[in-house]
């Protein structure tokens, strides 16, 4: 098969056989195709789409780029969970020891940021000594002894979507139904597990915008998932607003560390993430047969998350002790949005946020970016808050003083404050 004959195929709206998309998927993994040969490809699929004959047979050919975890012999049930992607969403330090302290085994591989979202590699990246490069044999050997691995795409786990992720990010193509459902179920697959939790993201903040388009997200990894052996329950939740208090990458591990200490304090913003975080956990207990919401509230609340959590950083080579420590990855340089009137937050717009941690090197705009991870914004009034004239509503955090201004300045049209009281949407929406 020829690339430039699938990407012809595909220019022109046709189907591309099993046959093609295995080719393009082992290309891609192992580099004998060219990152513009799978851009024009990439680009092709985004705006023709592909068939769910031809999804399907995309991401069984991403998951079989590499190997195949085989979890035998640890303890069951096997359970992962995956996000679609949204600003400030850190729900994966916190979920992944609640259901490791509940006795599941969680062995995950996370991506980095893509676009406006975070990924959770980076976020772990600016914990010192925290490994993101776990190989198969470790995850293993790591989630035998503690229950719960997680690792960044090794080259050894769908390599091919490793390739395609970081291509997308940096070619406009991410926020396709397809790609986005091979890109996940590929490496839920090669990581072993048998249960998949998948939170599909809608709103401002996330790749589909509209209830519609995340409903549609959430029915192809479903239907591409059972295809595929795997147990799937999806959810459709808010990313309108950011999710939590924190966006960037240490100020969200720190948020999701004071989440997981039990009577640790917090407002309101991370109120609305520790609920999002219980119940994707309180699904994924009862997905297996287990205590469901009542479980997780309790693994939570007794500490045994947060002793998991602090076992897991210790065992992938990280001092837990340091994030809660004052003036950990600070950044140098700080401004306030302030509310321009009393009255209520109707808007704490998730995009615009996401575009301005971005800019301030909390994300990638080129394959090739480093991400700084001191920087970000703190979202200090969340949807529904009631604020006084001059109060502030958005800290921004960045390396110099100039682009402190600059993004509080740009950040002035994020946040919208009426006169009348708002309620804010739920958290989960379908
Ligand atoms: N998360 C992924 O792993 N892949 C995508 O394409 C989007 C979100």
């Amino acid at each position: 098969m020829s690339i430039i004959e699938a990407i012809d195929a595909k220019r022109d709206g046709r189907e591309n056989s099993e046959a093609e998309l295995r080719s393009l998927a082992s290309g891609a993994a192992d580099g004998s195709i060219p990152d513009y040969q799978l851009a024009a490809w990439l680009m092709a699929a985004y705006l023709n789409g592909l068939s769910p004959r031809e999804t399907a047979d995309l991401t069984l050919a991403m998951a079989a780029s590499g190997e195949r975890l085989d979890l035998t012999g640890l303890p069951k049930p096997w359970v992962d969970k995956h996000s679609t992607g949204g600003v400030g969403d850190k729900t994966t330090l916190v979920v992944l020891p609640i259901l490791a302290a509940c006795g599941l085994t969680m062995v995950k591989m996370s991506g980095r940021g893509l676009g406006i979202t975070g990924g959770t590699i980076d976020k772990l990246d600016s914990v010192e000594g925290f490994r993101t490069d776990l190989s198969p044999e470790e995850m293993k050997g790591q989630a035998a002894r503690i229950g719960l691995a997680l690792t960044g795409q090794t080259p050894r786990l769908a390599p091919a979507d490793k390739a395609l992720y970081a291509l997308r990010d940096v070619t406009g193509t991410v926020a396709s139904v397809p790609l986005i459902t091979a890109s996940i179920l590929s490496k839920k697959i090669a990581g072993g597990a048998e249960t998949v939790v998948l939170d599909v993201k809608c709103g401002s903040g996330a790749f589909m915008r509209t209830l519609n388009e995340a409903q549609a997200l959430a029915a192809s990894l479903v239907s591409v998932g059972e295809l595929a052996g795997l147990a799937v329950r999806s959810v459709v939740t808010d990313m309108d607003q950011p999710l939590g208090r924190c966006v960037g990458n240490a100020l969200e591990v720190r948020e999701a560390w004071e989440t997981l200490a039990p009577g640790g304090e917090y407002g309101p913003a991370t109120a609305r993430f520790r609920e999002l975080c219980l119940q994707l956990a309180g699904i994924a207990l009862e997905a297996v047969g287990k205590g469901g919401l009542a479980e997780a509230v309790d693994a939570l609340e007794s500490g045994a998350a947060f002793a998991k959590a602090t076992e897991w950083f210790v065992d992938q080579g990280a001092d837990p002790a340091a994030i809660l420590a004052a003036g950990w990855q600070q950044a140098p340089a700080r401004a306030d949005v302030k509310a321009n009137r009393p009255g209520w937050i109707a808007r704490v717009d998730a995009r615009q946020i996401g575009e301005a941690a971005v800019s301030l090197g909390a994300g990638r705009r080129t394959k090739a970016d480093e991400i700084d991870p001191r920087v970000g914004i703190e979202c200090l009034a969340p949807v529904g808050s009631g604020v006084a004239a001059g109060q502030a509503v958005l800290r921004v955090h960045a390396r110099d003083d100039q682009s402190a201004q600059r993004a509080a300045l740009d950040l002035t049209r994020a946040v919208e404050v009426v006169d009348g009281e708002v309620f804010a949407s739920p958290v989960l929406l379908a």
